[in-house]
């Protein structure tokens, strides 16, 4: 499966999700995730992403590894998403900051 991780906190682009053949991104108020009971390892939504939030599971940077039970977790709380839209107003200036978790709202 792939999975969402640190970057996408803050910024929430959602160009990941049009291209998802199975619609299986959810998404929270500044954060999406991958459901791992839908995602077929397409590999589409990987290069989608402006700020390479995205990664298999079996790769996702060194620290990150709670974000693959962390999309699965809130995957079965958020709704699907399949449409894009802006990115969160002050997307910019947190692109690329490390340690956005603590700023996750669910
Ligand atoms: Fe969807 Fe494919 Fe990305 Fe899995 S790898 S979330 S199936 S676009
Ligand atoms: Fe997040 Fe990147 Fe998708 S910022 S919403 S993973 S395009």
């Amino acid at each position: 499966t792939f999975v969402v991780t640190d970057n996408c906190i803050k910024c929430k682009y959602t160009d990941c999700v049009e291209v998802c053949p199975v619609d299986a991104f959810h998404e929270g108020p500044n954060f999406l995730v991958i459901n791992p009971d839908e995602c077929i390892d397409c590999t589409l939504c990987e290069p989608e992403c402006p700020i390479n939030a995205i990664y298999p599971e079996d790769d996702v940077p060194a620290g990150q590894e709670a974000f693959v039970a962390l999309n699965a977790e809130l995957s079965r709380e958020w709704p699907v998403i399949t449409e894009r839209k802006d990115g969160l107003p002050d997307a910019k200036e947190w692109e690329n900051k490390p340690g956005k978790l603590a700023e996750l709202k669910r």
